[in-house]
């Protein structure tokens, strides 16, 4: 099946017009249908992608009836479960932006009608294909760090434009988005690299300092605890409005040998590592973002080669039949943990049970 082209349908030109423009470049894929709510910005992204106007839908029941290999979702999570559930009944594959869903009980909703239906499911968790995560996978897969039993992950993104309309004052979607639900750029890395699920969770923080109209996506800052399967203790910050600039994702990997971490100056590409018997102390290393070896068509979707490398494992188990390493069972492990580890913020940090779904 390597020469066939994909038919894939795009929903949402927010964020999903970083993958309609690796979609419509790839080879084997073509953009069948593009939807989106929004007239103006459909018409923008069309306009840009050469579409015609009879591939462009304002309506996702009408595009699903063109009957699509595939649907990528790029619309806000609080809608990705009814979404994911309408394209798999309609013999759809599903790409799905992160996270998987805005509720436990809409988790396992998707993960029903992904066993219904047969489909093929994933998660389109960029971080997790950015190459020194790839490199730190092998290092830990090699032992070059001993066994790991302490991992951190940071991700403060200050974004209350995209919570609270400034100029209208109006909430969107994000005001539901609680910092703790958004884990899976931060979790998602983590796990992959350890090849563990998360059993435990406890969170804390409901302070309203920076955004009191920001409802829950408003919260000034959250700090989450997990205890793996296999024993790691993972501590998780996030925030989408305390200031910081650059941006920053951090992470963390404690080894019994040594240990491996990103700065915490943001997306400058660099960290530490010290491997007892290796070195005296840590030594700077690159983290980088991009695969610069992939050629300049990699990074059409953004200053990484994470979505490229997304879009190619989703292809690949589109013509193999081989599930993708994030398919359904990752996509839960790295979205139920932060929904559970707000419920137990919201209930004064309690440690809860994370139910494993896949
Ligand atoms: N992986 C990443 O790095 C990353 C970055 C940003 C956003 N995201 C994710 O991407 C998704 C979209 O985020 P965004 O910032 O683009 O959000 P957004 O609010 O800009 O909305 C995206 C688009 O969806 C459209 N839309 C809304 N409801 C729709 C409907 N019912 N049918 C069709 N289209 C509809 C909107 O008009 C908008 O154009 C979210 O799941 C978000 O978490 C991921």
């Amino acid at each position: 099946m390597a020469d066939r082209v994909w038919q894939i349908a795009l929903v949402g030109v927010g964020r999903g017009s970083r993958y309609g423009r690796l979609f419509a470049d790839h080879p084997r894929c073509r953009i069948a249908a593009c939807c989106d709510r929004s007239p103006e910005a459909l018409a923008k992204f069309a306009a840009e992608l050469g579409l015609p106007a009879e591939r462009c839908f304002l309506d996702y029941g009408e595009m699903l009836k063109t009957r699509p290999d595939a649907v990528f979702l790029g619309t806000p999570i609080p809608l990705h479960a009814e979404q994911t559930l309408a394209a798999l009944e309609a013999g759809c594959a599903v790409l799905c932006e992160v996270t998987a869903a805005h509720t436990v009980e809409e988790c396992r909703q998707v993960a029903q009608a992904v066993h219904r239906t047969g489909r093929l499911y994933m998660l389109a968790e960029n971080c997790v294909y950015w190459p020194f995560i790839q490199q730190w996978r092998q290092w830990v897969a090699a032992g070059r760090l001993g066994e790991i039993f302490y991992a951190e992950c940071e991700y403060l993104h200050p974004i209350p434009d995209q919570i609270v309309d400034a100029a209208t004052g109006r909430p969107l979607w994000r005001t539901t988005r609680a910092p703790l639900h958004y884990c899976s750029h931060s979790l998602g890395p983590i796990l992959h690299i350890l090849g563990d699920r998360i059993t435990r969770a406890m969170g804390i923080g409901q302070g309203h300092r920076l955004l009191p109209a920001g409802g829950e996506g408003g919260i000034d800052i959250q700090v989450g605890l997990f205890q793996t399967a296999g024993g790691v203790i993972i501590k998780l910050l996030r925030s989408s409005i305390a200031p910081r600039e650059p941006r920053m994702h951090f992470y963390s990997l404690q080894g019994t040998r040594g240990f491996v971490e990103t700065d915490r100056l943001g997306p400058a590409g660099k960290g530490w590592l010290h491997v007892e018997g290796e070195m005296d102390k840590a030594q700077s290393i690159d983290c980088p973002f991009a695969d610069a070896s992939l050629g300049p068509r990699a990074l059409a979707g953004g200053y990484s080669t994470g979505e490229y490398c997304v879009v190619e494992a989703f292809l690949a188990a589109l013509e193999t039949g081989r599930p993708p390493a994030l398919g359904l069972t990752a996509a839960m492990d790295m979205t139920v943990p932060g929904l559970i580890a707000h419920q137990s913020a919201l209930a004064g940090g309690i440690w809860l049970d994370v139910p494993q779904i896949d």
